[in-house]
């Protein structure tokens, strides 16, 4: 008899995905039998991918600081698909400058997509969730070392570890698990971009990663569907799953 596919059933929101890692991870979940509700601050972005779902999928137009646009997902998940078993807090945001230059206000934002949003869209998403339930916060290599120059996003993809932990074990009663992954530089239209505004050079990372070359969005995607997936990582919570091509263990010149 053959399996059933790894989510069927499974009804998972993915916050930021209308492009890049999220809209990757949703058609590698729907691919594997998830409905996915994608919300993107960018209507249009967010319909191309839930458009490409073959009817499993759901697009939403909103910002994940608006706690209008989480509770919106989520009472249209219920009435459509009668619940939610799965949550990716993966839209992400950044402001570069030095710490002498950065006014409480560029942290702020930088502070409430990265951190305040999921802490919102997780509590919104647990009251709803049964046992079995399973989170995912797209964290980076970024909240595991520091960068100079990119201060809000390292504090607050650490802090989003951070979190991780407090809900894995707060959470851990109700059946259901918290994890993050950590992903490096990822070879994606937002890395290039970043490339080739001078934020940083590519063939450096490149030399400095243990592995010689930047990781693939179906990598990290890959890896955020392990954790979703009781079968796979039914004992895993509170973990940070780093997918960086060695970057974290190199510690030599
Ligand atoms: N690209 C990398 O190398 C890399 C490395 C480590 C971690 N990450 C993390 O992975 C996640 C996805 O990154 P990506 O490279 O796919 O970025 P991306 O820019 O390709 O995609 C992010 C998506 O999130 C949406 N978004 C951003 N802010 C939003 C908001 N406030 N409300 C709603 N939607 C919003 C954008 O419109 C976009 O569609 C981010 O959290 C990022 O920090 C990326």
């Amino acid at each position: 008899m053959a399996e059933a596919p790894a989510f069927a059933g499974r009804r998972i929101l993915i916050t930021g995905a209308g492009t890049g890692i999220g809209a990757v991870t949703a058609r590698h979940l729907a691919a594997h039998g998830a409905r996915v509700a994608v919300l993107d601050r960018d209507g249009g972005a967010a319909r191309t991918t839930a458009e490409a779902l073959n009817g499993n999928g759901l697009a939403f137009t909103g910002d994940v600081t608006d706690p209008a646009a989480c509770d919106g997902v989520l009472a249209a998940m219920e009435s459509a698909w009668g619940g939610v078993d799965g949550l990716v807090n993966n839209a992400g945001t950044w402001d570069h400058g030095a710490l002498l230059d950065l006014t409480p206000e560029r942290w702020q934002r930088v502070l409430d997509v990265n951190l305040m949003a999921p802490i919102a869209f997780a509590n919104a998403a647990v009251r709803r969730m049964g046992e079995g339930g399973a989170i995912v916060n797209v964290s980076s290599v970024m909240g595991q070392v520091a960068a100079p120059g990119r201060g809000p996003y390292c504090v607050s993809k650490a802090a989003l570890i951070a979190l991780t932990r407090l809900q894995a074990v707060e959470w851990a009663g109700r059946g259901i698990r918290v994890n993050a992954i950590a992903p490096g530089y990822i070879g994606n239209e937002t890395t290039q971009g970043l490339a080739d505004a001078g934020s940083f050079d590519l063939a450096v990372i490149e030399r400095r990663t243990p592995m010689g070359r930047l990781g693939s969005e179906d990598e990290v995607a890959r890896g955020i569907a392990w954790l979703l997936d009781a079968a796979q990582s039914g004992y895993v919570t509170g973990h940070v799953l780093e997918v960086n091509g060695g970057w974290t263990a190199y510690g030599y010149v």
